[in-house]
This record gives structure tokens, C-alpha cells and sequence, in this order.
């Protein structure tokens, strides 16, 4: 049997890139990185962020994919296969529960993302005056049943598309999707640069003022680099389980980094400068983006038509990343219980949104439940990217560093001798024993004010 049979693997070299890049491009650099980059500082935010990428997401990017591809199974099986030591196993457990709970809260806003497109078409929010923005996405997220309409809506696309399975339905959704988002993002960023005070913005978001750096900073944006390059929630590994033989991973790493970084960094100067050329808050957090970014176009030719591409761009990022959270489960359901994709997906599906209801309700009819003083759509946002994720981070460090069999770890990594990259080995296994584990903790620690 042919490799490609035995699993359905992703085709190509660039199909391997587009679902790869699709995973890690989505809402994260649309959405959430201009509302923490807002609420933590700007500038002082985009440096820390810079950082952990670096120190802490690449290194674990490239670990989570070859442990994937080289042991071909869902993110739990494959630490079984890994080693015998159970506690292990919870490493993956953890990052499918971690899965689940971002996309029951994530689908919430990517079905804002869906209810923009009618509003954008109709034009009710080509507004530049920031009052009537806040009322128009207000009324949407005070309403129960679109809350939830949308929210099942986006569920149901990504979960058909899924059933389709690896390489038909998730390449193919993902390839072209990258590409039109880039160059959408660079027409805002060219009207929103050319907009009166835009030099505020880029002051804000590119002159770091160190003093805003503190610990619960800094774990809100190891979070960010985590729920950004899909880290720690078992997306990589699952993907990297369709990678083929001869994938260079480290290289692919490094191209995935690079593209989302520079997606985020498009994100911020689509948004900043507008943010003070129309008198927003940079605070304003999550309705950031659905403020902004209406106003932006609001105040250029064919404004319509250019809101309507931008949210429906977004809407199939969202998607394209919602397709390899929903896979993570999926895929262990398919393997653990012998079950049919369509019927594990359907599975998913009904727990997904189960467990979605409460972030959809948490801004209108539950509004007034609060958790440790946070919302429950916040809640299940600092469950997952501020504790789920840098725990499993941590945790999959020390397994590459010190319990992933070393001699395993380099044939997996230099595709079996053929690539000759023993330098980058050496240096992703000091990482993993060193800095990036240590540097996890002692965030996690002063985050949460245990130190
Ligand atoms: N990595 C995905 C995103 O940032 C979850 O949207």
C-alpha cells in the first residue's frame, strides 16, 4: 500500500503549506491579536509576543509535527506509541480537551465574523462614528438566537467539510483562502495608513514603551504565540500525521511562522491607525476588529464591496482554522473507536455545541455569570490559551527534551538521515531541555501570581 493510501495524507508540498498555514492563520491574527495587542500596551505586547514565537512556539511547532508524522495517529495515540510512561498520554488528552474548548468559544466569534457579511452587504455598517459602531455590534451579540444561529451555522460548514476528509476537503478549502486574505489585507492597510493621525497608530503599535511589560503580559502573549501557531491543543500533530516522508519540517515551520507573523502584523496596521484617526479606544478588545475595520472602508470608494470581501475572507480563515481544531478530535475518534469520519464528525458536532452554548449565551442571556471576575465566553478564552495551552507547551517540551528516545527524535526529524540538518536537531533538543521549558514555567507561575 502506498503511503498516501494507508492515511489520507495531504497531496502536495504546497497543500501541505495552504492546511498547514490554514490551521495557524485565522482569527487569532484577525481578531484577537489587535484586541490583546489594544488591551496590553501595543507595542511593548508585539515585542513579548515577537519573543515567545521565537523561543517557545517555533521550537514546539516543530516538535508537535514530527511527532505526528512519524508516528501517523491522533494527538493521544501518538504519545502511547511514543512511550509507555502513561502520565504522557495526558499530554495528548489535554490538547484534544484544549481543542474542544477553543472551538465551542471560537466558533462564537467566527459567527460574528458570518453575521457581518448580510450587515456589510446591506451596508447598516458603513459607519465611522464610533458610538454607532458599538450599538450596531452590540445588538448582535445581545441577541440569543443569532448568537447561537451563527455560531451553529459555522459548526455545521466546518464539520461538512471535515467529513470530506483530509486532503480533499481541507486542502482544497485552504489553498486558495490564504493568498486572497494577504492581498485583501494589504488594500486596508494601504487606506488605513493613508488616513488622517495613521502615525499615532504605527506609534502604537511599533514604539514599545517597556514599562507596560508585566507578568500577566507576558502570559497573555506566550497565549497569543500559542493559539497562533496552533500549539499545544494537538492541531500540528494531527496535521503532521498527513505530512508526507519527505516534508522538510523545520523549514515548513519556519515558512508557517513567518506568513502568520506577518498576517498579525498586517492585522495590526489594518487596524491601529484607524483606531485613533476615528477616536475607537485601542481597548475596546473584542469588538476591535468589527469596529474598525467597517470604518475603514467606510471612508473609501466601492467601501461595500471591499467590507463584504474583507468579512468573508475572515469568515473562511476562520474556518480553515476551525477545520484543524475540529480535526484533533475527530481524528481520535475515528482511531480510538473504529468509528466512520462521518460519524465521529457528527460526534464532535453535537458535543461542540453543547459546549458552545454557554459562550454564545455568555454575552446576552448568562451575561451575568462571572467566573474568578471573568466573563463565561472569557473564561473558556483564558481556560484554554492561558492555561491549557502553555501547560501542554511546557509539557511537550520536556517530552522531546528528555523522554522522546534522542535517536528516534533525529531519524524522524532529518527524514531518516536524508536531510542534513544535525545542527537545528541539536539546537530544537537544548531548546526543549532548556530555555523553552523554564521559560514556560516561571510565565505561568508570575502570570497566575503563584511566584
Ligand atoms: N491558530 C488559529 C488562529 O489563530 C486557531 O486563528
Amino acid at each position: 500500500m502506498t503511503e498516501k493510501k494507508a492515511r489520507d495524507l495531504f497531496a502536495s508540498r504546497l497543500g501541505i503549506l495552504a492546511a498547514t498555514l490554514g490551521s495557524a492563520v485565522g482569527l487569532g491574527n484577525i481578531w484577537k491579536f489587535p484586541a490583546l495587542t489594544g488591551q496590553n500596551g501595543g507595542a511593548s505586547f508585539l515585542l513579548v509576543y515577537l519573543l515567545s514565537t521565537l523561543v517557545a512556539g517555533l521550537p514546539l511547532m516543530i516538535a508537535e509535527m514530527t511527532i505526528g508524522r512519524s508516528t501517523r495517529t491522533n494527538a493521544f495515540r501518538a504519545f502511547t506509541k511514543l512511550t509507555e510512561r502513561r502520565c504522557w498520554w495526558l499530554v495528548g488528552g489535554m490538547g484534544i480537551v484544549a481543542a474542544v474548548i477553543i472551538l465551542a468559544f471560537y466558533s462564537d466569534v467566527a459567527g460574528w465574523v458570518f453575521a457581518y457579511i448580510p450587515k456589510a452587504l446591506s451596508g447598516a455598517i458603513a459607519t465611522q462614528d464610533p458610538k454607532t459602531a458599538q450599538t450596531i455590534f452590540t445588538a448582535l451579540l445581545d441577541d440569543p438566537l443569532q448568537s447561537l444561529g451563527w455560531q451553529w451555522l459555522v459548526l455545521g460548514i466546518t464539520a461538512a467539510i471535515i467529513m470530506r476528509g483530509a486532503s480533499a476537503g481541507i486542502e482544497k478549502a485552504t489553498r486558495i483562502l490564504i493568498p486572497l486574505l494577504f492581498l485583501l489585507l494589504v488594500v486596508v492597510c494601504i487606506r488605513s495608513l493613508t488616513l488622517p493621525n495613521a502615525v499615532e497608530g504605527l506609534r502604537f503599535l511599533f514604539m514599545p514603551d517597556f514599562g507596560r511589560i508585566d507578568s500577566s503580559v507576558i502570559l497573555m502573549a506566550l497565549g497569543l504565540s500559542f493559539f497562533k501557531m496552533s500549539i499545544g491543543f494537538g492541531c500540528m500533530i494531527t496535521y503532521g500525521s498527513y505530512f508526507q516522508s519527505d516534508t522538510n519540517i523545520p523549514v515548513l515551520a519556519i515558512r508557517v511562522m513567518l506568513c502568520d507573523l506577518l498576517v498579525s502584523i498586517l492585522a495590526g496596521i489594518a487596524v491601529f491607525p484607524a483606531v485613533f484617526s476615528f477616536g475607537f479606544e485601542p481597548t475596546e478588545g473584542t469588538s476591535l476588529l468589527f469596529l474598525t475595520i467597517p470604518a475603514v472602508f467606510a471612508s473609501m470608494p466601492g467601501g461595500v464591496l471591499f467590507t463584504v470581501l474583507f468579512f468573508v475572507l475572515s469568515a473562511v480563515a476562520s474556518i480553515g482554522a476551525m477545520l484543524s481544531l475540529m480535526e484533533v478530535p475527530v481524528s481520535w475518534a475515528v482511531d480510538t473507536f473504529r468509528l466512520q469520519r462521518q460519524k465521529a464528525t457528527l460526534l464532535v458536532l453535537v458535543g461542540v455545541i453543547c459546549l458552545g452554548i454557554p459562550a454564545a449565551l455568555g454575552t446576552n442571556v448568562l451575561g451575568k455569570i462571572s467566573l474568578f471576575g471573568l466573563s463565561l465566553f472569557d473564561m473558556y478564552d483564558f481556560l484554554s490559551s492561558n492555561l491549557l495551552l502553555p501547560i501542554g507547551g511546557l509539557l511537550l517540551s520536556l517530552f522531546v527534551g528528555y523522554v522522546w528516545d534522542r535517536k528516534s527524535f533525529e531519524i524522524a526529524l532529518s527524514n531518516g538521515g536524508t536531510l542534513h540538518n544535525g545542527m537545528v536537531i541539536r539546537l530544537l533538543i537544548r531548546c526543549c531541555q532548556t530555555v523553552t521549558p523554564v521559560l514556560i514555567l516561571l510565565i505561568l507561575l508570575h502570570g497566575l501570581h503563584i511566584l
